[in-house]
C-alpha cells in the first residue's frame, strides 16, 4: 500500500514523479504530495487530499526548477485522509521531508518523548513521528545520513522511506523494513520507487533493498549500508517486464485488460515447464529441495484474499494428485495461533505481490519454527520470493487493477504444476499425468472462447446490478472459485455478496433466498453435478434467482434458469481456471455499470504491505 517515488539526476523532476506516481496510484490513492530541493536548495512541499491527477493540478511545472524529489501517494492507516496528512511530512525546522510506507507501530511512545522535549505534531500520522525524530537527532549530529539511521534504530514496525532536506540539498536518504524499495539505476540520475513499474520507463537495471538496508543517493553516485552502519553490497539486476505490459493497451480498465491477457498470461505459467510426453513437469525453482519435497509429510499454504482462495483449490489438487495432506491458512491467523510445524511439513506462502505484510509476517513465524519455505510469487525479486528457499514464480506478468484476475488463474496453473509434479514423484501414473498435461496446453484456447462470450455476460450483469446482496455457490473444485467470484463482486461493485459450498447452502444462508437474490451456480458436469443440480431446485423453490455457469450442451440446467453461461469442458480438477472467467467479467460489467472507479475501488489497495 501507499506509493513511493523518488527522482535525483539532470531532468526536470516534477513530471517524472508524477508520471511515476500515477503508475503507482494502484498502491494507495487517498491522497498524493510531492517534496522537491529548488535550485536554490530550498525544500517545497505540495500536497493534497485526492487522486494524483489533482495533485498534479495544483503544481505548476513551469515554475519548478528541481532536479530532486521525493512523492507519495498514500493508503492510509493512522489518520483520515485529508490535506494535512498527506505525505511527505516535514520535521520541525521544516528542513527535511520524509515519505513513508508502512507503519511505525511504537510511534505513540515516541511522539510522547518528543512531545515532553518541545516538538510539536500538525499531523494524526504514525509518519510524521519518524520526520520529527529525524529533525530532532539531526540538531545533534548535523548529519542527514546518521540522523535517518538513528532515528529508524529506534522503530519499531514496518518502513519504506525516501527523505530529502535542504540541509543536505543533495542527496535523497532511503531505507527499508518490511516495505518494498527499488533503486533503479540510470545515467547520472536514480529513480526510487515501491515498485519497478514506475522506474522501467527510465532503467531497467534496479538495485531491491533489502531489509533494514538504506541507500544514500547523489546524482552521480550511490552507497548501501544497513540501518546498524555496516556496509552491504547489493547486486543489480534487470526489469524483466516491458513497459506495454503496465499500460491499458486500449482497455478502459487495467482489470479489463488483465481478465483478457489470461489466455496469455497462463500459458506463461506452464511455457517451457510441462513435460506433455512424460505426464511430468519440471520446476527448476524447487530442483535444490527435491528431495525434501519427496519425503513431505504435510504441505501447509499460507496466503490472503485471492491468493488464499488459490490456495483452497491447491488443497483439492495436492491431496487428489500426490495424496499428501495440505492444510490452508489465513497469513494473518497463521502468525498468532501458534502452528503444529513438524520436521517434514513444508510452508508454501503464495501472493501475487510478494509483498504483503501478513504472508511475510507468517513465512518468518514458520521459518522460526524450522520450516522450510517455499513462495508462490508472482512480481519477481519481491520480499516474499527473496525470503523463501525456493519456489515457483508464476509469470502472470505485472498486474495492476486492484482486483486480482490473471494472477489468480496463474496460481491456480502453477498449483497444477506442482500437484503433479508431487503426484508423480508418488503415485501417479504417467498416463494420468499426461492427461493433466494436454488438458492444461488445452486452456488457453478455451479461455479465449469464454472470452468471446463477454456480451452475454455483461447483459447479466446489468440485469442484476441493481441487487443488493448476491450469493456463489460451487462445490469441491469450484468451492473456492464460489468465494472468488463473491470477492470479485465485493471488491469492485460494493454489492454484498457471500460465497459457500453450495450445500451448506441449507445449512443457513437459504434463509436469505427470496425473489431479489441472485444466486450464481458454479453447476459445470463432475461427480458431484447432480447434488448441484438438487442445490438448484431449493433455490428455485424460494424464488431465488439461478445464474449458472454450466458446460457447452447442458440442455436440462437450461430449462431451469433463462441465465446461463457456458464454458468449454476440461478436467474438474482445471474447471476453476475456467469457471472464475464469467465471474469477474460479472463483476466487472456490474462494476461499470454502477459507475464504480473499477481500477481503484473505495478502501482497498493492491499491495497490502502492512499488517
Ligand atoms: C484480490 O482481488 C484482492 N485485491 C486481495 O484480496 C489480494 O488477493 C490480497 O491482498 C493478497 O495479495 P497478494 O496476492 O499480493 O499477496
Ligand atoms: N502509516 C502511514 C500513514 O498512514 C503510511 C501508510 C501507508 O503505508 O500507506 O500515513
Amino acid at each position: 500500500m501507499c506509493g513511493i517515488v523518488a527522482y535525483i539526476g539532470n531532468k526536470k523532476s516534477s513530471h517524472i514523479l508524477i508520471n511515476g506516481l500515477q503508475r503507482l496510484e494502484y498502491r494507495g490513492y487517498d491522497s498524493a504530495g510531492l517534496a522537491f530541493i529548488s535550485e536554490d536548495s530550498k525544500l517545497q512541499v505540495f500536497k493534497n487530499q485526492g487522486k494524483v491527477k489533482d495533485l498534479d493540478r495544483l503544481i505548476d511545472h513551469k515554475k519548478i526548477n528541481s532536479h530532486i524529489g521525493i512523492a507519495h501517494t498514500r493508503w492510509a492507516t493512522h489518520g483520515v485522509p485529508n490535506n494535512t496528512n498527506a505525505h511527505p511530512h516535514y520535521d520541525n525546522s521544516k528542513n527535511i521531508a520524509l515519505v513513508h510506507n508502512g507503519i511505525i507501530e511504537n510511534y505513540t511512545v515516541l511522539r510522547t518523548k518528543l512531545i515532553e522535549k518541545g516538538y510539536t505534531f500538525e499531523s494524526q500520522t504514525d509518519t510524521e513521528v519518524l520526520a520529527v525524530l529525524i529533525g530532532a537527532i539531526y540538531e545533534q549530529t548535523k548529519d542527514l545520513e546518521s540522523a535517518v539511521r538513528n532515528a529508524l534504530i529506534q522503530v519499531e514496525g514496518t518502513f519504506g522511506i525516501a527523505v530529502v532536506s535542504s540541509y543536505e540539498p543533495d542527496k535523497i536518504i532511503t531505507a527499508r523494513r518490511g516495505s518494498p524499495m527499488v533503486l533503479g539505476i540510470g545515467e547520472n540520475e536514480f529513480i526510487l520507487a515501491s515498485d519497478a513499474s514506475a522506474i522501467i520507463q527510465h532503467t531497467r537495471q534496479v538495485i531491491y533493498l533489502d531489509d533494514n538496508e538504506m541507500a544514500i543517493i547523489t546524482k552521480n553516485h550511490y552507497f548501501t549500508k544497513t540501518i546498524y552502519n555496516v556496509d552491504t553490497n547489493s547486486e543489480i539486476q534487470e526489469i524483466l517486464y516491458n513497459l506495454d505490459q503496465i499500460e491499458k493497451g486500449g482497455f478502459d480498465y487495467f482489470m479489463l485488460k488483465e481478465i483478457h491477457e489470461q489466455p496469455i498470461s497462463f500459458e506463461n505459467t506452464f511455457r517451457g515447464r510441462l513435460l506433455v510426453d512424460e505426464g511430468n513437469v519440471k520446476l527448476g525453482g524447487l530442483r535444490n529441495i527435491e528431495d525434501k519435497l519427496r519425503n513431505a509429510e504435510k504441505i501447509i499454504i499460507t496466503a490472503c484474499g485471492t491468493s488464499w482462495n488459490a490456495a483452497l483449490v491447491a488443497e483439492y489438487l495436492i491431496e487428489n494428485l500426490a495424496r499428501i495432506p495440505v492444510e490452508v491458512e489465513y497469513a494473518s491467523e497463521f502468525r498468532y495461533r501458534n502452528p503444529v510445524i513438524n520436521q517434514n511439513d513444508i510452508v508454501f506462502a503464495i501472493s501475487q505481490s510478494g509483498e504483503t505484510a501478513d504472508t511475510l509476517a507468517a513465512i518468518k513465524e514458520a521459518k522460526q519454527k524450522g520450516a522450510l519455505c517455499c513462495g508462490i510469487v508472482n512480481a519477481v525479486g519481491s520480499s516474499i520470493a527473496r525470503e523463501t528457499e525456493a519456489g515457483i514464480y508464476i509469470h502472470a506478468g505485472p498486474e495492476i487493477g486492484v482486483a486480482s484476475t490473471k494472477a489468480f488463474t496463474s496460481q491456480l496453473c502453477a498449483f497444477t504444476l506442482l500437484s503433479l509434479y508431487l503426484g508423480r514423484m508418488r503415485n501417479l501414473s504417467s498416463t494420468e499425468g499426461m492427461n493433466i498435461a494436454k488438458a492444461i496446453t488445452q486452456i488457453p484456447s478455451q479461455i479465449e472462447e469464454i472470452l468471446q462470450n463477454s456480451e452475454q455476460i455483461k447483459k447479466i450483469a446489468v440485469k442484476y446490478s441493481k441487487s443488493k446482496n448476491y450469493i456463489y455457490l460451487g462445490r469441491g473444485y469450484n468451492y473456492p472459485v464460489a468465494l472468488e467470484g463473491a470477492l470479485k463482486l465485493k471488491e469492485i461493485s460494493y454489492i454484498h455478496a457471500e460465497g459457500y459450498p453450495s450445500a451448506e447452502m441449507k445449512h443457513g444462508p437459504i434463509a436469505l433466498i427470496d425473489e431479489n437474490m441472485p444466486v450464481v451456480f458454479i453447476a459445470t458436469r463432475d461427480e458431484i453435478y447432480d447434488k448441484v443440480k438438487s442445490n438448484i431446485q431449493e433455490v428455485l423453490a424460494r424464488k431465488g434467482k439461478i445464474i449458472a455457469i454450466a458446460n457447452y450442451g447442458d440442455t436440462e440446467l437450461a430449462e431451469l434458469t433463462d441465465d446461463i453461461i457456458y464454458i468449454p469442458k476440461t478436467l474438474p480438477m482445471l474447471t476453476p481456471v475456467l469457471s472464475v472467467i464469467p465471474l469477474q467479467l460479472l463483476a466487472y460489467y456490474t462494476a461499470l455499470e454502477l459507475g464504480r472507479d473499477v481500477d481503484r475501488p473505495r478502501n482497498l489497495a493492491k499491495s497490502v504491505t502492512v499488517e
